[in-house]
């Protein structure tokens, strides 16, 4: 397809989002030739900058973030050029006008609104984009994350932004979903003859999704501490991820078949309330302890930390699903900062066999087959089979193995892009089936704000657990109550 000329707006466009995904993310696509000649980048924030100032800003960020665009000096002269920069508040209605001066959106242009602000300024950004008659069919808006913190919060934002602005112009990110495993995991279920037929409670037992982080809450104490790991990562990126495993096949992988079945998804996701949260979820806070070696803080040693905090740095739950194709199949959902180790996975452990031929006293433990999606921090697929241990003394001794599929070394020349400029690509290409429709967002948050009341009503605090440690023990115990194992890392 052709590359669209676009105008890129960035609100907090010098800001910490911009600075270490944004713009080394538009900078990869310009590498790649993945931005048409006359694209053009505009930093927009509150400060009074040059585009001079703003030029260099961001080259210290490249610096910092892409350390090889240093040697090239053709791509940064080209991708410098498209750099400018429009000093607004967002809350001064007149300051707008500087877009139209700058010449956004004009000879038939499509812009982007790339809103990497405070929720709380939706509303009003996109009713001053309207009175300059920056809301045209050809413009849309990019909403970050958190998109309220609650139902109500989030009915509220998504009304402000829907007065100027059509479902069809809005793109709410995920950056999850733009990362390439979690779009492999597309390509598994539906490019492959193999697993589709056994992708149900027929012959899976039990679904895992582990986001595991060494960081704590790195300077965002305030951000965070009403925010927690539930609202932060589960009501969002995790909650993506079991809909992408759980969903129904879509007729074709265009924005509007794969959002509805998402929402089939969320809508059919079992309530977690009253007491059921105590016995089904697992809240904790990070203490200190060691992570690589080095000594690290408590969550209430960090800066700017309240005593009395019951934010969750951690959180375990199990999760069903309601409906036909994954009765009786939990989904184990697990999340936390300064875990022992960074990773992202995705475990599906299949049924055990109904019957063992080999079932001498060295084959009493066959292992169960088990497909392990690796998002982070390398790509990988592998299949668990048991198989035959070589030799003819051993008889017939089954053991298990690995199956391998490394993305890094299966496409060796490749360079994986990093999930923003996937998501970017799609905005400008007018592509919305990476990004959630409000639908979404709205059963995500009912389902979520089910499990605050729940925790809200108990006396008891999130469990300690030490940074560097896999969460506290009751997490653990989780999957044991129902005779099953996390996957260990
Ligand atoms: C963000 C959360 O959405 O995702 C952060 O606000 C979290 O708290 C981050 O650290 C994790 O993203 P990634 O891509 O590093 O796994």
């Amino acid at each position: 397809a052709s590359l669209k000329a676009c105008d890129v707006v960035i609100f907090g466009g010098g800001g910490d989002l911009a600075m270490r995904k944004l713009l080394p993310a538009l900078y990869h696509l310009d590498m790649d030739g993945l931005l048409a000649p006359t694209t053009r980048i505009i930093g927009a924030s509150r400060r009074d900058m040059s585009a001079k100032d703003y030029q260099d800003k961001v080259r210290a960020a490249l610096d910092e973030f892409v350390p090889a665009s240093k040697e090239d000096t053709t791509i940064w002269s080209r991708f410098k050029e498209r750099l400018s920069y429009v000093s607004v508040n967002a809350q001064e209605e007149s300051d707008f006008a500087r877009f139209n001066e700058h010449g956004v959106g004009d000879d038939e242009r499509d812009a982007v609104f790339y809103l990497a602000t405070s929720p709380d300024l939706f509303g009003s950004i996109c009713s001053s984009l309207a009175k300059f008659k920056l809301n045209q069919a050809r413009m849309r808006v990019v909403l970050e994350k958190p998109l309220g913190r609650d139902l109500a919060s989030s009915h509220a934002i998504n009304n402000e932004v829907l007065q100027n602005f059509q479902e069809s112009q809005i793109f709410r990110i995920d950056h999850y979903l733009g990362k390439e495993t979690v779009q492999n995991l597309l390509a598994i279920r539906f490019g492959n003859t193999l697993f589709e037929p056994l992708w149900s409670s027929a012959h899976i037992d039990n679904v895992q999704i582990t986001v595991s982080e060494t960081v704590g809450v790195e300077g965002r104490w305030g951000y965070y501490n009403k925010a927690g790991a539930l609202r932060d990562m589960v009501q969002n990126h995790l909650v993506q991820l079991l809909c992408l495993v759980a969903m129904e096949p879509p007729s074709r992988m265009d924005s509007t078949s794969v959002r509805d079945e998402k929402i089939k998804v969320l809508k059919a996701l079992r309530p977690i309330e009253g007491a059921n949260a105590y016995t089904k979820t697992v809240r904790g806070q990070y203490a200190k302890g060691m992570i690589d070696g080095k000594d690290v803080k408590g969550f209430f040693d960090e800066e700017d930390s309240n005593p009395e905090s019951r934010t969750e740095t951690f959180v375990a739950l199990r999760a069903d699903v309601d409906n036909w194709r994954w009765a009786g199949v939990p989904f184990y959902l697990r999340t936390g900062k300064r875990l022992g180790q960074r990773y992202s996975e995705i475990v599906i452990q299949f049924k055990a066999l109904p019957h063992s031929i080999f079932n001498d006293e060295s084959n009493r433990e066959l292992q169960r087959n088990q497909l392990v999606i690796r998002l982070q921090p390398e790509e990988k697929i592998s299949l668990t089979v048991m198989n035959k241990v070589p030799g003819a003394s051993e008889g017939m001794n089954l053991q298990p193995v690995d199956l391998n599929l490394s993305l890094t070394e299966a496409f060796n020349d490749k360079r994986s892009p990093e999930a923003y400029e996937r998501l970017l690509l799609d905005v400008m290409r007018d592509d919305a089936t990476l990004f959630m429709h409000y639908g979404e967002v709205e059963a995500a948050w009912k389902w979520v704000d089910g499990i605050m009341a729940a925790w809200a009503q108990t006396s008891e605090r999130p469990k300690e657990y030490a940074s560097g440690s896999w969460g506290p023990a009751a997490s653990m115990a989780l999957p044991i109550k129902d005779g099953r194992n996390w996957h260990d890392y």
